[in-house]
């Protein structure tokens, strides 16, 4: 069993593709928040955790039914890295919003948050994943920036993989 377990919410496949990209390249087991994967919440020492933005800045759909689950599982000891899928054209004033809604659940938890990123590359104009100048966990923007998602992928990975357990 790998040490590290990727759990994304997808409407419409975008973040799912990210996360079987990063699975790939972590060796992480990866969970669909659909199948609310509580056990992984426990079992692993490693979460990475994915949503896209819908709505105006909300969590995706799934996530939203399992976002309890987070709240109330034990965090403490976890290494925690987030990943945030979004669109800066159309909704540029609550980008990738949905990161924000998850970090600020599991902010409070005694987990360590791996995976800041900086936000000079990115096209948006307000983001509440944005704390003290930086993205919270990965922002991706297929829609807008979809070349640059490889990069900033493979960057992130090697960045996270020295704090990973
Ligand atoms: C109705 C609708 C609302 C959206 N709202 C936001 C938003 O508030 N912020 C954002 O960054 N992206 C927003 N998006 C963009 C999606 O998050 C983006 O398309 C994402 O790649 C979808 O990923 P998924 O296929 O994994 O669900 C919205 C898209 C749609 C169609």
């Amino acid at each position: 069993m790998s040490n590290t377990a990727i759990i994304y919410g997808s409407t419409t496949g975008n973040t799912e593709n990210v996360a079987n990209q990063l699975a790939g390249l972590l060796n992480a087991d990866l969970f669909d928040a659909s199948t609310k994967p509580t056990e992984a919440l426990i079992k692993y020492d490693n979460l990475i955790l994915g949503t896209s933005t819908w709505g105006a800045g909300d969590l995706q759909d799934d996530w939203e039914d399992f976002i309890s689950e987070i709240d109330n599982a034990n965090l403490s000891e976890k290494v925690v890295g987030l990943f945030g899928l979004g669109d800066g054209c159309n909704n540029g004033d609550t980008f990738v919003g949905g990161m924000a809604q998850i970090y600020n659940v599991v902010k409070d938890s005694d987990c360590k948050i791996v995976g800041s990123v900086d936000i000079e590359s990115y096209e948006f104009e307000e983001s509440d994943a944005v704390v003290d100048g930086k993205f919270i966990g990965l922002a991706l923007d297929e829609e807008n920036q979809g070349d640059l998602s490889e990069e900033r992928i493979n960057k992130w990975v090697e960045q996270i993989s020295k704090e990973l357990k």
